[in-house]
């Protein structure tokens, strides 16, 4: 899909809250988490682990799920390179929003093309965090929760990321948590070390 927009004669209006105006109500930086891992690595558990976190600190948060984006803003979207180019085109655009909205928006999708994820970090600029959510395909395959690994290897699943479809590796991201070598709780808190760290909570 081209990057150009569409519409002419369109203008940006801006509002008279901004950003900076909603972190100081809250209390804490705005932010954008980019999980990005195989299916089945533990994107969304991590993800949900640390707005548990960060909800008790009273922090505002969302998790935007790519198996849940799927059934609506998405579901018109399926796997192909394009699919997925599109699918996080718009969960970039959507998660930028949330930040400006003055949220820690944590996003949990494969993400398999850096292209794509480096577009997302791209939108929303200087307080985009890349998780990698480094897991074996080997460890991903044996949990296998939602089955599909067992339907690709029959062929009844195409284009499955890690056995028929790329994924690409970050080269540069801010945090790798690995699960299967550390617990949920060691790698929630190695998030909320990083938060910390960029001052997007208080420490
Ligand atoms: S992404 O590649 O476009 O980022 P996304 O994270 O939205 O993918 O969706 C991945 C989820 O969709 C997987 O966790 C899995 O449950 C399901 N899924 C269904 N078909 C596929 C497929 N061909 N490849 C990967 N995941 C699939």
């Amino acid at each position: 899909m081209s990057d150009e927009i569409k519409s002419k004669n369109i203008t940006w209006h801006h509002g008279e809250i901004t950003r900076q105006d909603r972190e100081q109500m809250n209390r804490h930086k705005s932010a954008v988490i980019w999980f990005t891992g195989l299916s089945g690595s533990g994107k969304s558990t991590l993800a949900h682990a640390v707005e548990k976190r960060l909800f008790e600190l009273g922090c505002r948060t969302y998790v935007l799920d790519g198996d849940n984006v799927r059934h609506g803003l998405n579901k018109n979207l399926g796997f192909s390179p394009s699919d997925r180019e599109e699918n996080i085109r718009r969960i970039g655009e959507v998660a930028n929003l949330f930040q400006q909205a003055g949220l820690v928006a944590m996003t949990a999708f494969i993400s398999p093309y850096r292209a794509d994820r480096d577009k997302a970090r791209a939108v929303a600029s200087d307080s985009f965090l890349e998780v990698y959510v480094k897991c074996s395909i080997e460890a991903c395959e044996s949990r296998d929760t939602k089955g599909l690994y067992k339907k690709a290897r029959a062929g009844e699943v195409k284009e499955f990321t890690g056995i028929s479809a790329p994924y690409e590796e970050p080269l540069n991201p801010e945090l790798v948590v690995c699960t299967d070598c550390e617990t949920l709780d060691e790698s929630a808190e190695r998030v909320m070390a990083l938060l910390r760290h960029r001052g997007i909570v208080g420490a």
